[in-house]
């Protein structure tokens, strides 16, 4: 974009993890691009970081590495207009729901859930004392379909959204507007080096593979993952003043998965 104002200029945005070609990434330069000041946070820091003033190396699965990226944004930026979470994450558990430890357990709500809470409360304050703000919590929509495979993941954002609607509804008198995004398959870097790698293994072509994931989530009726740009072109309507009156909500990006209503 060049020229005039842009959407976002003067905001200063939180996105968590904005590395390696995922969700988080694509949101960065989209909020980047329209004008935003972007804090982002990843645990590894990668080679080819631009503003390195823009980056904390952190993990937010921990307290510890939350309040490092809080600290880092209200000194760094000065304060928050915008929080984007999007770091999460599953691991596969082929043993059943009865094979899960409580470090399973812990580990998914630490990333999927606790993450956001603590970020939120962090920086809430500053938001609040401002009178403006725009939170948004990227889901699943494992939290309303959830798969056998990763049971702690889809409670875990099922809780995330849950805890969204609440944080909503308590802002909103505030200035503050909180809403989910449920994206299905998306096609990031980590994705594609999965269908890559399954279609190594099993001996067909990437098209084969990453039709089995799709047939493997009931199909995407749109006959496509969702590209990481179509994510990030949602999350930058719903933090900006276009969305002013949308709070509380759940926005699926999904392709068509979800059958329900
Ligand atoms: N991709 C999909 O199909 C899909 C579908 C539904 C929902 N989602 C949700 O969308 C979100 C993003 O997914 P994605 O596929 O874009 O992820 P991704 O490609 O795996 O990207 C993950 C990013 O987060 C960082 N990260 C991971 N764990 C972190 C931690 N504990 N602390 C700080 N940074 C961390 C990674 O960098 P480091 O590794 O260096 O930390 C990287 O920058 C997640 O909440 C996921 O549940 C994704």
């Amino acid at each position: 974009m060049s020229g005039g104002m842009r959407e976002l200029d003067g905001r200063r945005a939180v996105v968590t993890g904005g590395t390696r070609g995922g969700i988080g990434a694509a949101v960065t330069a989209r909020l980047t691009d329209a004008g935003a000041r972007v804090l982002t946070t990843a645990r590894s820091t990668p080679d080819d970081v631009v503003h390195p003033e823009l980056f904390v190396a952190s993990d937010v699965g921990t307290a510890e590495g939350v309040a490092r990226v809080a600290e880092a944004a209200l000194n760094r930026l000065g304060g928050v207009d915008i929080v984007v979470h999007v770091v999460g994450g599953s691991r596969q558990e082929p043993g059943g729901v009865l094979a899960l430890s409580d470090d399973d357990w812990q580990d998914a709500f630490a990333v999927n859930l606790f993450a956001s809470v603590r970020l939120d409360r962090a920086l809430l304050p500053s938001m609040i004392d401002q009178g403006r703000g725009a939170i948004v919590h990227v889901t699943s929509i494992q939290r309303r379909v959830p798969l056998p495979t990763t049971v702690p993941y889809a409670a875990a954002k099922a809780a995330l959204t849950s805890y969204s609607k609440n944080l909503a509804t308590q802002m909103a008198p505030k200035g503050v507007r909180v809403n989910t995004v449920a994206p299905g398959f998306v096609e990031t870097a980590g994705a594609r080096g999965m269908v890559s790698a399954l279609a190594a293994a099993d001996g067909v072509d990437e098209n084969t593979s990453r039709r089995r994931i799709m047939d493997s989530i009931g199909g995407i009726p749109l006959g496509r993952p969702a590209r990481p740009e179509e994510v990030a072109e949602l999350v930058a309507f719903l933090v900006s003043d276009r969305a002013s009156a949308i709070t509380g909500a759940e926005h699926v990006i999904d392709g068509g998965s979800l059958r329900t209503i």
